[in-house]
């Protein structure tokens, strides 16, 4: 190690120690203009299928969940998504509801969940509820009701297309295995809509009554004391029912003919005037449209439609080829210029529909993993926008590996590879995709602990545990000081003492520059300089005069090798530093 390595180390933890101490007095931060709650949360979310069991089913459960209340609030955590927990026959997961009132015999009671709900509030923590309303289940009692007979007075809760009139105008479906979304059904020869599985017919909503009856139930659960809502594939909810024809191949591009069609700003608003502005509640659509305009739509204040939406432009830059830092860098960062002064966002690598976030954006190899799982974090947590980290992510889970069709549970996953060989695809290419992108791979159990199911469950559990689990699961990362566990509770902890990361205005640094990605934040006097080093080689970046006197806010390593204002990043490294 050369000598002014060795300096620069022991500066830094000087400074380190220094910025410490800084920390520990209660500093007080000015007011900041428009500042929320929801836009400060920093959201966990939990699939609870994977969570916890509770009851030796080997699914997870609510009463799961309340188990491990502790642990959550250890990570700092302000607010919990829950994906769906309501009654459901779970062809999807719980994304296709049949009582929107009642809890899924899987995942336990509704005391249960009355209990889980003041355990979140007893820790100061927020539970937003997953709202499945684009389409129900199949086996929902309006479904039902409405496939009986054509003059049954829920025939128009759904989208129906009588066969006499011959074949609908074909629609794509994202998870039918024939890509085919009108299915035809023999009891009043009619074909019903449904954007995803068959099993989830899409829902009316230009029919009031529906709407009515969704206000009725987001009501119920806000009654309740819920804190938020996230609002399922809603940009789809509007449609065209002239059913005009597509052109050919609009499938590829569908989201331009599906998402915010007329009447969606209708919907939301009147949502807004029954629901949202009735409760102190957040609210966050999955999806933020065609284009800018579409979101600003959506997001902005003066709208009265949502607080936040999720963009994907940015969780669908990894590709299974990989994936390019300039990209990554220019999609963040147009996404957040564009919302500077109105509008709010979510931040998000992973969730319970895309793979795991360290095997797409990092590198899940032994030597790496650690690192780059700590940088990833890093990221989510110094961006302006609300952070949803996924369960497990806090732990670096990786991806399993599945060669099997028979190993995978998704419906997408099941339904796409018979469309795939229906479509005489090159089926070992499409099982090496799948491997790396399926959403079975975010959907493994949580690694609690190195015993057989991981801690997770003592029968065998609804999909397997990833075989990683006796290296890396919370117990072993609890007692590391320097886990991927641990570096993640600091995260949160600087975040939310320091309001720049919040609401500080974001720029992007060395733009050109092919491994750093590196940007500063900036609110009244504080600046700060986020440096994340995405190669497994080191990288230099050299930076200007008004960093020469600066703090260390967080590291991923023990040491920064900054000599003359030039910065030589470890592989993977990412720190934080503070203008002094
Ligand atoms: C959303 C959900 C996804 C689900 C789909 C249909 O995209 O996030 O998990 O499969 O909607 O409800």
């Amino acid at each position: 190690m050369s000598r002014s390595l060795i300096k620069v180390m022991i500066c830094s933890f000087c400074l380190i120690a220094l910025s410490c101490k800084e920390e520990s007095k209660e500093k007080s931060n000015p007011p900041v203009e428009n500042a929320k709650w929801w836009k400060e949360a920093i959201v966990y979310q939990i699939y609870p299928r994977s969570f916890k069991d509770s009851d030796g089913d080997g699914v997870g459960d609510l009463k799961g969940i309340i188990q491990k209340l502790d642990y959550i609030k250890s990570l700092g955590v302000t607010a919990v998504w829950l994906n769906p927990i309501y009654t459901s026959p779970n062809a999807d997961n719980g994304y296709d509801v049949s009582n929107y009132r009642d809890i899924m015999e899987e995942f336990g009671t509704m005391a249960d969940f009355d209990s889980l709900l003041s355990g979140m509030h007893q820790r100061d923590i927020k539970l937003v509820m997953d709202i499945v309303v684009n389409h129900s289940s199949d086996e929902h009692e309006w479904f039902k009701q409405s496939r009986s007979s054509r003059d049954n007075p829920y025939r128009d809760y759904y989208h129906w297309w009588p066969a006499e009139k011959g074949e609908p105008p074909y629609r794509y479906s994202l998870f039918d295995a024939k890509g085919d979304a009108w299915q035809y059904d023999s009891i009043t020869d009619a074909y019903y809509l449904h954007y995803f599985a068959k099993q989830q017919p899409d829902l009316n909503w230009s029919n009031p009554k529906v709407r009515q009856e969704v206000y009725d139930i987001m009501k119920f659960w806000a009654d309740k004391g819920v804190d938020g809502f996230r609002l399922d594939a809603f940009q789809f909810a509007a449609k065209d029912t002239t059913y005009p024809k597509f052109p050919d191949g609009f499938e590829k591009d569908f989201i331009q003919y599906y998402a915010m069609q007329d009447g969606l700003h209708d919907y939301l608003k009147e949502m807004n005037e029954e629901v949202f502005s009735k409760y102190d509640v957040m609210s966050v659509a999955e999806g933020a449209g065609r284009n800018f305009k579409d979101a600003h739509k959506l997001v902005d204040q003066d709208r009265n439609e949502l607080n936040m939406a999720y963009a994907f432009e940015g969780v669908d830059v990894p590709k299974y080829e990989g994936y390019d830092l300039k990209t990554m860098k220019d999609v963040f960062t147009k996404w957040d210029q564009e919302f500077a002064d109105d509008g709010w966002l979510s931040i998000f690598l992973s969730n319970h529909d895309q793979a795991r976030m360290v095997s797409r954006w990092g590198n899940d190899s032994k030597a790496f993993r650690s690192p780059s799982t700590k940088l990833l974090n890093t990221f989510i947590l110094s961006m302006r926008g609300t952070p949803y980290c996924y369960y497990g992510d806090e732990l670096g889970m990786t991806n399993i590996d599945f060669d099997s069709i028979s190993q995978y549970q998704d419906i997408a996953a099941i339904n796409g590879y018979q469309k795939a060989l229906s479509e005489g695809e090159d089926m070992a290419l499409f099982m090496e995709k799948l491997n790396f992108g399926s959403r079975d791979n975010g959907r493994t159990p949580m690694q609690w602990d190195n015993s057989e199911h991981a801690g997770f469950t003592n029968a065998t559990p609804w999909l397997p545990v990833n075989d990683n689990h006796v290296d890396i699961n919370v117990e072993e990362e609890n007692s590391d000081t320097n886990s991927v566990l641990n570096h993640f509770r600091k995260m949160t902890e600087l975040r939310k003492k320091n309001p720049v990361l919040v609401y500080g205005s974001y720029e992007l640094v060395a733009p050109e520059h092919p491994t750093i990605y590196a940007y500063t934040r900036n609110l009244d006097d504080t600046k700060v300089l986020v440096l994340l080093n995405f190669s497994k080689e080191n990288s230099e970046i050299q930076l200007d005069e008004q960093w020469s006197n600066h703090s260390i806010l967080i590291n991923n390593y023990s040491d920064l090798d900054f000599i003359d204002n030039s910065i030589k990043l470890k592989p993977y490294q990412a720190v934080i530093l503070n203008i002094d």
